[in-house]
Formats: structure tokens, sequence, C-alpha cells
């Protein structure tokens, strides 16, 4: 049997390839790589993986096999190629590893009867049915570690700071961030904001004593930059800003991402030995399950009003 594995980028992905490889070694299962995600598939960049190329890269972020966005696979010539490539390699299932995007392309190939099993793998922990995608965790970490940073300067010189984080649609770093980090207001694409209630509270907060003020854009939202210009404006008063980027994306993956990324390469690996395909893995109350690769690519709805409200409680 010989099975690919394909990827997108974030803390995690690497022991996931590892815990994929070494399980395959136990079967004596083949395992290929695919080089830059899609484009990888399309152009036939392939690499075999053994036990020891995927020696030291267990607390490595990012991926071994690098990863593209890849517009091609959205044309039907794309697609027709990345198919003949699997079935001229003889490739008998494919381990996708990635967000919605490399989720939904791995959804065409299952429906082109290719084997395809999906490990749910984002920073924006934005997978339907999924409670914590491969690399949030980090994400969240790596955006904490840099907040409290942040907080050191902000209290000593009493300023109003904006950061930005990522999430292009969805605010669930901003919101773990806020809360986890004691920030003041999260902005979010899920929630409607009224800015000027803002600031009317950041004036009445100052005139009480309270001169420190941190505010969490999702990048989705606004761009930090823009509302640090409306709160200067309606307040009259001095504000920094500080756009994470893309350091939320790297970085070593924690002991959640590595558990999770070891036990689910080990069980994709083993439903596509066992023949089943077009499934999503996932952990659920400290168990494994999966569900349709179909249901996994519907927009995810989370409930924010519960944590939105708990970050302006504690504040
Ligand atoms: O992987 C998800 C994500 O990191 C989003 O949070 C962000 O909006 C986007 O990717 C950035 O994409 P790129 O790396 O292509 O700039």
């Amino acid at each position: 049997m010989k099975i690919g594995i394909l990827t997108r980028d974030c803390a995690g992905v690497n022991a996931a390839i590892r815990s994929i490889v070494r399980t395959a070694v136990k079967y004596n299962i083949e395992i290929i790589g695919v080089k830059r995600g899609y484009s990888g598939l399309i152009d036939a960049d392939f690499v075999k993986l053994d036990h020891r190329s995927v020696s030291g890269i267990i607390n490595k972020g990012g991926t071994i096999l690098k990863t593209s966005r890849c517009k091609r696979f959205y044309t039907k010539e794309g697609q027709e190629k990345a198919i003949k490539n699997i079935h001229e390699h003889a490739i008998d299932g494919l381990i996708v590893i990635g967000g919605n995007g490399s989720l939904t392309a791995a959804k065409i190939l299952a429906d082109n009867n290719i084997k395809v099993i999906g490990i749910p793998a984002t920073i924006d922990n934005d997978v339907n049915k999924v409670e914590l995608t491969l690399g949030a965790d980090t994400a969240v970490n790596v955006a904490l570690d840099a907040l409290d940073k942040i907080r050191d300067t902000a209290t000593s010189l009493e300023r109003i700071f904006i950061v930005e984080v990522m999430g292009r649609q969805c605010g669930y770093i901003a919101l773990q961030v806020a809360l986890a980090g004691g920030c003041e207001e999260a902005l979010i694409p899920e929630r409607d904001v009224d800015i000027d209630s803002m600031c009317n509270e950041i004036i009445k907060g100052n005139e009480m004593g309270k001169k420190s003020w941190i505010v969490i854009v999702a990048e989705g939202k606004a761009k930090a930059h823009d509302i640090a210009e409306v709160i200067t404006k309606n307040t009259n008063l001095e504000t920094r800003v500080a756009v994470l980027g893309h350091i939320q994306r790297g970085g070593r993956p924690t002991a959640i991402d590595r558990l999770m990324a070891a036990r689910l390469g080990n069980c994709a690996l083993e439903m596509i030995k066992d023949g089943f395909s077009s499934k999503c893995v996932f952990i659920k109350n400290d168990i494994i399950e999966s569900i349709d690769l179909s249901e996994a690519i519907q927009k995810k709805t989370i409930e924010v009003e519960k944590k939105y409200s708990l970050i302006k409680v504690l504040t």
C-alpha cells in the first residue's frame, strides 16, 4: 500500500507527519510526501518518507513538506492533473492536513474516488464540528506571549494599545487571547461593535484613573491602525498599535498540539488502511471521532456571547 501526505502549515503539522510515517512503518505501508500542498499534487512533486526522514521534527513549527496557496487546484485542468498523478504513481490514498480550503479540495478528490482522510489543522480553529484544530492552541499561546510583553509597556506608560491578531473570518484567536490575557475589549467578525460606546467607556475609565487599555482586534474585523485612529479622535488619548501577524502561525507546537498530532496522525493512517474515506478526524472529550468531510467543510458557527460577556465582566 502507498499513502500520500499533503499539508498546510501550522504548529503540530510536522508532529502529525511523523506520527503517520511511523505508524505506516508498523504496517509496512509506503509513505509519499506531497511537496508544496496541492501545487505538488498537480506537478507530481513527491518525496518518499521513511522512519528516519521524520526524526527530530516533533518540536518544529511549519511543515517539512512546504506548502502553497494553490489556485490551480480550483480549475478542472488542475484537478484532472492531480488525479492523474495519484493514479500514475499508484498512490492508494491521501491524508490531507489543513484547514477549510485544504479539506474542501480533499472532498473534491474523495468525490473522484480517491481515498482521503482529513486532519483539521488551522490556527483559525474554524473547521465545522471540530472543537480544536491542530495549530490553534500554539497560535493562541504565541499571541498571548506577545500580548503579555505588550502589557508590560502598556501598563508602565499608561497607554491604550490596539493589538491585531489573525483570523480572517473568525474571532477565535482574538477571543481566547482577550480572555486569557485580561484585555478590555475584543473586536471580532462574529459580533457587531459600537465604537462610540467603546470610546465612551475608555473616557469614563480614564477619568476614574484607568489609564491603560488593551483592545484585541481580529484582522477580519478591522485594521488595528484604523481602530487606533478612531479611538484617538474620539477620546483625545494617545494610542499605540501592534500587529502580530504571521508569528502566530509559527513556533514550537504546544504539548496539546503535539499530543493531538500524534493521535490523529496515527488514527488517519489506520482509517485509510482499513478502507475509510472522505472523513475528517478530531478529538472530542479525549476520544477520537470522525465526521464526513462534507460536514467538516460547512461554515462553523460558534457561540461568542458568553466568552465576550466574561471579558467585559472580568476587565
Ligand atoms: O491559516 C489561516 C490564516 O493564518 C488566517 O488566520 C490568515 O488570515 C491567513 O491564513 C493568512 O494567509 P497568508 O499566509 O496567505 O497571508
